[in-house]
């Protein structure tokens, strides 16, 4: 019998969806997060009500686990107290159940790891972390702890930098960004059937043009997005965010937040970049 996949985060909007859609596909899940699962439990899968600071509860929901899809935690900005926990000290806790059940791990990290990349701006897997606050930060420090348990321990991880993960795309800025349901599902499914992932860095956004994001490791699983942020242009081409520091960079809005640097800061500043 095929081993099952533990989904942490599974009550948030990207989890709900994933547990609906893999469970329907007939893939055997552990769905867990600290809030209830808003919906039927979808049938094949468990709940499990758990805090990711709990190390030894997801050790325990790991067990007999191929792989863990780590969809939970704070998933915006917050401050750094706040995002410790889950997204540190619970990320840790991830890692360990994976080493110890040999199960791989898709982590869901985010453009705000880079946000501070001037949008326009074409980035490689070899650009530099330039995380747009607290949040952002942790994701860094995900992808980092993949990059660590990869090398250290042979745990195999894929990490997903989400762009902007919605139905459908509600601004100007996703014309770059935006990541449709049915692309993430694909991605994550075709993560966890890779025969082979290695530590693997891939840009989770959708067929778009206007994609600011371009190598990654999809080839090595065989994922290709399909839909294209384009077909919603007319709706979305007038909302742009009133902050120039939001249209300036690729994290839009996050880098606003609690934002103290003068504005707009003074043109020389950029060449310390
Ligand atoms: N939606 C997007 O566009 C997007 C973009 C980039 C990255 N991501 C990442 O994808 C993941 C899912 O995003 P989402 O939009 O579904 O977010 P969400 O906030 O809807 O879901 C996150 C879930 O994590 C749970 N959680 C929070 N703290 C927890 C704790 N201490 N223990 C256990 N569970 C806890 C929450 O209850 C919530 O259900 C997140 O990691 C987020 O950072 C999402």
């Amino acid at each position: 019998m095929t081993k099952p996949i533990l989904l942490t985060g599974a009550s948030g909007a990207l989890g709900r969806m994933l547990a609906r859609e893999m469970a329907a596909q007939g893939v055997a899940l552990r769905l867990t997060d600290i809030a209830p699962f808003p919906d039927a439990v979808p049938e094949g899968a468990s709940f499990t009500k758990a805090d990711l600071n709990d190390g030894v509860t997801i050790l325990r929901l790991a067990e007999g686990c191929r792989a863990i899809l780590h969809f939970g935690g704070v998933s915006v900005e917050q401050p750094f107290e706040d995002v410790l926990g889950p997204n540190l000290r619970g990320l840790h806790h991830i890692y360990e159940a994976a080493r110890r059940e040999g199960a791989r791990v898709v982590f869901a990290s985010s453009n705000h790891s880079i946000g501070f990349h001037r949008q326009g701006e074409t980035l490689d897997l070899d650009c530099q972390f330039r995380p747009d606050g607290f949040y952002g930060l942790s994701k860094a420090y995900g992808e980092l702890m993949g990059r660590l348990y990869w090398d250290k321990h042979g745990v195999e991880n894929a990490n997903l930098r989400i762009g902007s993960c919605l139905p459908a795309p509600v601004d100007a800025r996703m014309l770059s960004t935006w990541l449709s349901y049915p692309d993430l599902l694909r991605l994550v499914m075709a993560c966890t059937d890779a025969p082979r992932l290695g530590h693997a860095v891939i840009w989770g956004a959708s067929a778009n043009p206007g994609s600011w994001w371009a190598r990654d490791h999809r080839e090595r699983i065989g994922w290709a997005p399909q839909d294209n942020a384009e077909d919603f242009r007319a709706t979305i081409e007038k909302k742009i965010h009133p902050s120039e520091v939001a249209r300036r960079h690729q994290g839009g809005a996050f880098c606003v937040i609690d934002y103290s640097r003068p504005t707009p800061p003074p043109v020389d500043a950029f060449s310390l970049d």
